[in-house]
């Protein structure tokens, strides 16, 4: 599959609807796990169906277990009833941390000789203090590379009985988790202490919830001390199904708040396991009306206003407070996340990630050793090269958001395929974007006259994307450079500095808005408009023009390429010999002498090239209504156009 490089969100108007959530991933891969260890056949149904559950599916295979889809995101796992039946397996983890150091626990635990790897983010993460604990039970386990870090290597080992196990919490509570989920295997009572202070305690509640489903009750002394008891053995509980997951929530909450709402999801709710559905209470105390049923969690815009910054310990949070990092761009005065220091080993190191990425956007940003500080903007800046996602799924989700402020460029989307395959497509169903009028066709269709007035009929802004081209042709002369040098050219279009003003347009600070007419840069922006890396550096530039409240666009490729999703697609055109007849006009109106013969030939010759260029050629688009105005005048034209977009 071609992933691409990048999504262009444009600027969101509002958000509201409602979200089914894919199932949590930190449920469906402990239910996966512990599915696989019980005694008995479970079905798991919501399962997420992500990167990270495929790479746990995939292991869980290589070591024995038979399971098997059985569709509508449902499987039936067939239970081992103890440790795995391949005794040797070598297994790649990807980038999934709760699948990697989960299994390690087991595996150590289970007698068979095993290679655990990851993709290279993997081998950054820590994961010592693990392994650590693992070796007090009598685990074999080495490091194939750095110490403290995968890849590992897992061999038989004589596992000491009971007693206590001492883990580290305040790193990942990943650890405990899997130190926790491993001990039913020894069948003795084992003690396990936490040194330090445990962070993410919500997870742990996960665990300990999952594994009582499974019959395993962990007895508890705060979050000091768990107690896994004599005789603990998984079982199956039959059915089992996998809540939405909370994280993903939060996206969608944050945007019923920053968009208006009431935005609602579905699958988790004032009942959920999840410790993240208590980010709802953050965007509450942000300003926020929240609502919650049992399965469902619904977001609204303040009552009175506009959102406000907070100041807050996000252990409970760890992954949904991220998102707290992006709504806080659209609330009033400063937002300061504590507590926040896992973060600096998750996917990326997330505390300088998104300190990057929001100055980026305008905001002024402190960053700690764990906590991270933003001053939203005072007005927003759209990054050209687009919002860098680190391979990072939450990261891409979070900066989503940014889109209720002005078009954003995510790179690498499919990154969300980690948790959320399908997180852009809903994202596009719960917001109203800024709409569009794009109006295409031929050279002195009237399309500049008549795009213009309608943006001024309605209040909107007007984006003349052939003055882009244009534009990109006489800085290119004035750079000595060939209207055929590709390379050149799109690296003069991309940093093509111009400012669109009431009546002008300036070039580098200098007025060219008539240079830009003469004859000599039309057929200069016909050839550079005709070669596609120029047209691939104008893309997010000609983008950034779709404002609040809405855009009129006039060119030769606003309904095909550029805003493919526009409400209204107009193609306009009239006979060549009208057309050079206006530009005649046109022409001695200005006082500048003319002949209609080359002008008539001129058009033919231009109509050709941007008709028959390979790339984005000119067109009458799918959807797009025609209008031949040859016989209209242009308030006939204009009233045409407005009562399209009316209907639209
Ligand atoms: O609309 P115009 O005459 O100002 O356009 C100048 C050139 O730019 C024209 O030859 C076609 C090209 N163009 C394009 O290829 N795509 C657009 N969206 C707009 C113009």
């Amino acid at each position: 599959m071609n992933t691409p490089e990048f999504i262009d969100l444009p600027e969101v108007l509002s958000a509201g609807g409602s979200v089914r959530l894919p199932g949590s991933k930190s449920i469906s891969n402990r239910v996966l796990l512990l599915s696989a260890l019980a005694a008995g056949d479970t079905e798991v149904r919501d399962l997420l169906e992500s990167d990270d559950t495929e790479r746990m599916r995939e292991a869980l295979s290589a070591l024995g277990v038979d399971m098997h889809s059985l569709g509508n995101n449902a499987w039936l796992i067939k239970g081992v009833g103890g440790t795995f039946p391949n005794k040797q397996a070598d297994l790649f983890l990807g980038n999934a941390g709760t699948a990697f150091r989960s299994l390690t626990a087991v595996l150590a635990l289970s007698g068979g000789t095993y290679a655990v790897s990851g993709v290279p983010r993997m081998h950054e993460r820590p994961i010592g203090d693990l392994v650590d604990a693992l070796r007090q039970l009598g685990a074999d386990i080495g490091y194939v590379g750095s110490e403290g870090f995968p890849p590992l290597t897992i061999r038989p080992a004589t596992i000491r009985s009971g007693g206590v196990v001492r883990v580290r919490g305040d790193v990942s509570s990943q650890f405990l988790t899997g130190v926790l989920m491993a001990l039913p295997l020894t069948g003795v009572e084992t003690t396990v202490e936490v040194v330090g202070e445990l962070i993410s305690k919500p997870y742990i509640e996960i665990t300990l919830a999952m594994m009582a489903r499974f019959g395993v009750q962990v007895r508890r002394d705060g979050w000091q001390r768990f107690i896994v008891p004599a005789g603990s053995v998984y079982r199956s509980p039959g059915t089992i199904y996998v809540e939405g997951d909370a994280s993903s929530a939060s996206y969608f909450l944050a945007l019923g708040a920053i968009g208006g709402g009431p935005l609602r999801v579905e699958g988790v709710g004032e009942t959920s396991v999840q410790g993240d559905v208590r980010f709802a209470d953050a965007l509450a105390q942000m300003g926020a009306r929240i609502s919650m049923g049992p399965n469902w969690i619904e977001a609204g815009a303040p009552v009175n206003g506009r959102l406000r910054g907070i100041d807050l310990d996000c252990n409970h949070i760890p992954d949904a407070a991220m998102t707290l990092a992006t709504t806080a761009l659209f609330a009033d005065g400063v937002t300061t996340l504590r507590n926040i220091a896992s973060w600096r080993v998750k996917e990326t190191d997330r505390i300088a990630a998104m300190a990057t990425e929001l100055r980026n956007l305008g905001a002024k940003v402190d960053e700690g050793a764990d906590l991270l500080r933003i001053e939203p903007p005072a007005s927003f800046v759209a990054p050209h090269a687009g919002i860098d996602t680190y391979d990072d799924h939450r990261i891409a989700m979070c900066f989503s958001l940014a889109a209720c402020g002005v078009p954003v460029r995510i790179n690498d989307p499919g990154c969300v395929a980690k948790t959320f395959p399908e997180y852009f497509a809903r994202f596009a169903e719960v917001t109203r974007a800024v709409p569009v009028i794009a109006i295409d066709g031929p050279s002195a269709s009237g399309k500049g006259t008549i795009a213009a007035r309608v943006a001024a009929e309605l209040g909107w802004h007007y984006l003349d994307s052939g003055a882009i081209y244009r534009l990109t042709a006489l800085a290119a002369q004035r750079a000595g450079v060939a209207w055929d040098d590709e390379p050149a050219l799109a690296r003069i279009a991309a940093e093509l500095d111009v400012e669109f003003g009431e009546d002008s347009i300036r070039l580098s600070g200098e007025e060219v808005g008539d240079a830009i007419r003469l004859e000599e840069i039309s057929i200069g922006a016909s050839r550079v408009a005709a070669l596609p890396s120029v047209r691939q550096a104008l893309l997010f530039r000609q983008r950034l023009f779709r404002r609040a409240p809405g855009l009129v666009a006039d060119g030769r490729d606003m309904a095909s390429v550029v805003f493919p999703d526009a409400q209204t697609k107009i193609f306009l055109t009239a006979s060549v010999e009208v057309r050079a007849q206006r530009r005649y006009k046109q022409l001695i109106d200005k006082g500048i002498a003319a002949n209609i013969a080359p002008l008539l030939l001129d058009l033919r010759e231009r109509d050709l090239r941007d008709s028959q260029r390979s790339v984005a050629p000119l067109q009458q688009s799918e959807g797009a209504h025609l209008l031949d105005t040859t016989e209209l005048t242009i308030a006939q034209t204009v009233a045409q156009v407005l009562e399209w977009s009316r209907q639209a």
